[in-house]
């Protein structure tokens, strides 16, 4: 029988994993690291990072509210009302009359009949799929989905099936194959949020109708931004009768943090008293809830913020190509251009940063190996003067990198 001491020295040591992991210090010694970058002020469309301003490209504050007068004076107001934090979740003593206030605008938005609000966006999607999709189900996702919503399916009980990224004939076999499933959930992103592409939801929609599944839509980057009021996918394509759950984040358009699903009453309530993510997670902080509400207000009142948010990415899109970049497949304020393999893009990353440009690079398993891209996105308050900017220190680092033509 092995001694206590032969056992300890065999044992794997958990942390092993961490001392092998070195290609991060690799890139941090070579000042090409770009994560975690501290931001010391924020001003909108320009922060600053070790003394220097930097034009943001690379947030998701697509309507440009997280300074705006009318939205900071209600987070203001509600911060001194409620206090800083709810020390709770929803189902105990973390709900306010301000959540509540929140899930009926939210469900008038989307036209759903109920919205349930969570702590994160990234929450709802865990705490949704885990809470419908139970033993003996199936939850069928494009392959180039969020990662919340394929963690979802690990937490959740039943079966993951992805298909290849907008493969509707994919996607219509899988359901043919699950016909005797215990009821199928397609989850699939509104707005790709690597790509910049949208959903083809009444294909989609068709094909699940045909089937009787249901479907989540993951509307974090197209609530506020797609539709005639930013309802989203759904009212971008007059389909949101036929959606059945739309998920929403508040860290992207709603300038705070938080996220909701909107969907059918009977689903919400059900949702409420299974859905562990938000049962057992202290609610929005008062602040936070009050800045989402304040956001719509302001997306009411200011609709000409989503023409400028269309007009500006429309702007750079077609800057960055006449340069020479491929924008692939990108129609909405998320801009990503190709940049070669890893090392090129740290470079270019590197190179664009200290030109005075923040972006972010996107690198595998988030795509293949020689595919990297930096990824901008757009905001409704972005100058053109700051586009331009932009633009110029592209054409200069992807011309001496060779990315791009120096004609370009
Ligand atoms: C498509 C998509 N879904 C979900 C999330 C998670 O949202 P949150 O940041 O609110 O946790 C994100 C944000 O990164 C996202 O891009």
């Amino acid at each position: 029988m092995a001694t206590i001491e032969q056992t300890v020295r065999r044992t794997v040591d958990i942390f092993d994993r961490c001392r092998r992991f070195t290609a991060a210090r690799e890139m941090m010694d070579r000042g090409l690291y770009p994560y975690f970058q501290p931001i010391e002020a924020s001003h909108d469309t320009e922060v600053v990072i070790r003394g220097e301003t930097k034009i943001m490209v690379g947030s998701n504050n697509y309507l440009g509210l997280t300074h705006h007068p009318y939205v900071l004076e209600r987070a203001r107001e509600a911060m001194y009302r409620y206090g800083t934090g709810c020390t709770g979740s929803r189902f105990l003593n973390g709900t306010l009359d301000l959540h509540e206030t929140l899930e009926q605008r939210l469900a008038a938005l989307i036209g759903a009949e109920a919205s349930l609000v969570y702590s994160t966006g990234f929450q709802t999607n865990l705490g949704v799929i885990a809470g419908l999709v139970g033993r003996g189900s199936v939850v069928v996702q494009d392959r180039l989905n969020h990662a919340s919503l394929l963690d979802g399916s690990q937490l959740a009980a039943g079966e993951l099936v992805r298909y290849p990224h907008g493969d509707m004939g994919a996607l219509r076999r899988v359901l043919e194959r699950n016909r005797d499933a215990n009821g199928i959930l397609i989850a699939t992103d509104g707005v790709f949020s690597m790509e910049g592409n949208i959903v083809d939801l009444p294909a989609l929609l068709e094909i699940k109708e045909q089937y009787g599944a249901r479907i989540l839509v993951d509307d974090a980057h197209s609530v506020g931004v797609l539709g005639p009021n930013g309802g989203g996918t759904g009212e971008h394509f007059g389909v949101q009768d036929r959606v059945d759950l739309t998920m929403i984040t508040f860290s992207k358009s709603f300038a705070s943090i938080g996220g909701a699903v909107a969907g059918p009453e009977e689903v919400i309530h059900y949702l409420k008293h299974h859905s562990r993510p938000l049962i057992f997670s202290a609610s929005m902080p008062p602040s936070a809830v009050a800045t989402v509400l304040a956001c719509l207000d302001v997306m009411e009142q200011e609709p000409e913020r989503r023409d400028r948010l269309w007009a500006n990415a429309a702007y750079l899109r077609a800057g960055l190509q006449s340069i020479g970049f491929d924008t692939a497949e990108s129609e909405t304020p998320i801009i990503p251009v190709s940049s070669g393999d890893m090392e090129k893009t740290f470079i270019f990353w590197r190179a664009l940063f200290d030109g005075g440009v923040f972006t972010n690079p996107v690198l595998p398993p988030a795509v293949p190996e020689n595919q990297c891209r930096l990824r901008t996105s757009v905001m409704a308050t972005h100058t053109t003067e700051q586009l331009d900017r932009v633009i110029d220190a592209f054409r200069t680092v992807g011309s001496k990198l060779g990315v791009v033509g120096a004609g370009g």
